[in-house]
Parts: structure tokens; sequence; C-alpha cells
């Protein structure tokens, strides 16, 4: 028997200041389409900015639904968004926003494990990690090198090779 640590590195910035003008810039798309989430029921707004390798961006937010679980997360709205309309093209990195209406949210919300999942997709078939960049209503921005770091032992495509 033995066992095994995963562990990954988080980078923590405690103010814009120590961001570069790329990710602030990201960022900024991130909050703008965070203000067009339609989250009636949660009042939990989420906006999505995709940088793809061609310097294309690529916006989402989280759409709910009456029937709640036909509503779509932020990150899998710009992802899919991405896949749809620049194939083949890959992402270089995500920014993410949350902010509640309820509560101010001190710290970033990660993307939930559906979303992880489906970011892990494109970063398992573009073979190249995606960042991720994620900031609550204040306080600290994380980066993450890749998605594989925060969906350890994930199911990916290798797994269904015949
Ligand atoms: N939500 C996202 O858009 N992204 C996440 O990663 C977590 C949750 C949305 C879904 C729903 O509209 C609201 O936040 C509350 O769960």
């Amino acid at each position: 028997m033995r066992s095994k640590t995963l562990s990954f590195q988080l980078t923590i910035f405690e103010s814009f200041a120590e961001l570069p003008k790329e990710d602030l810039e990201l960022i900024d798309l991130a909050l703008k389409a965070k203000e067009n989430a339609y989250a009636p029921y949660s009042n939990f707004k989420v906006g999505a900015a995709v940088l793809l390798e061609n310097k294309q961006v690529v916006i989402g937010n989280n759409q709910e639904n009456a029937s709640y679980p036909s509503g779509l997360c932020a990150e899998r709205v710009a992802v899919f968004q991405a896949g749809a309309k620049f194939p083949g093209i890959p992402i270089v990195k995500i920014a993410i926003v949350a902010s509640s209406e309820s509560q101010i949210t001190k710290e970033p919300a990660a993307p939930c494990g559906n979303c992880r999942q489906s970011i892990f997709e494109y970063e398992n078939k573009q073979e190249r990690p995606i960042e991720l960049i994620l900031m609550g209503g204040e306080g600290p921005i994380y980066k993450c090198r890749s998605v594989a770091d925060i969906l350890p032992l994930a199911f990916g495509s290798d797994f269904l090779k015949k």
C-alpha cells in the first residue's frame, strides 16, 4: 500500500496592481459580462471571459431557468460559445468573476464541478493548460495554472480510446 499527495499551487494577488494588463483587460470583460447575467432565482451573478490564442475574447454569463437544472453556468456558456465560434483555436485563459446580491463574496467562487469537467475537456483536447483567473465581489484574486489542478484524477477522453 502507498499513499500519494496531490497538490497544486494557487497564486494569490491582493490588488489589481499586481496583475499584468492582459489579465486586467480580461477581468474587465468578465465583469461586464456579469452585468448581463440572467440570475433572477439565485441573485448570484457570474461572468466569464475566455481569451483564445488568436487574441479573440468570448464571454459568457450564467443563464438561469424557472426549471432550475435547465440553466447554465457562465463558464460553460463561454467555453461552449468559444468552441462553436472558434473551433480548434486553443483557449489560453479564462477570467471568472462572481458576486451575490445578498452577501459580499470576499473570496473568489471557483468553478463548479461540471464547469471544471467541461473546461478540462478543452484543455485535454488542446494539450495545453488553460489558466484560470478567479475573482469574488471583493478581496484577493486567485490564479490557477491549469484547470486540471483543481480537478484531480480527472476523467477524460483517454479512458474512452478504442
Ligand atoms: N454558477 C456559475 O455560473 N458558475 C459556477 O461555477 C457556479 C455557479 C451560477 C449557476 C447559477 O445560476 C448560480 O450561479 C447559482 O448557483
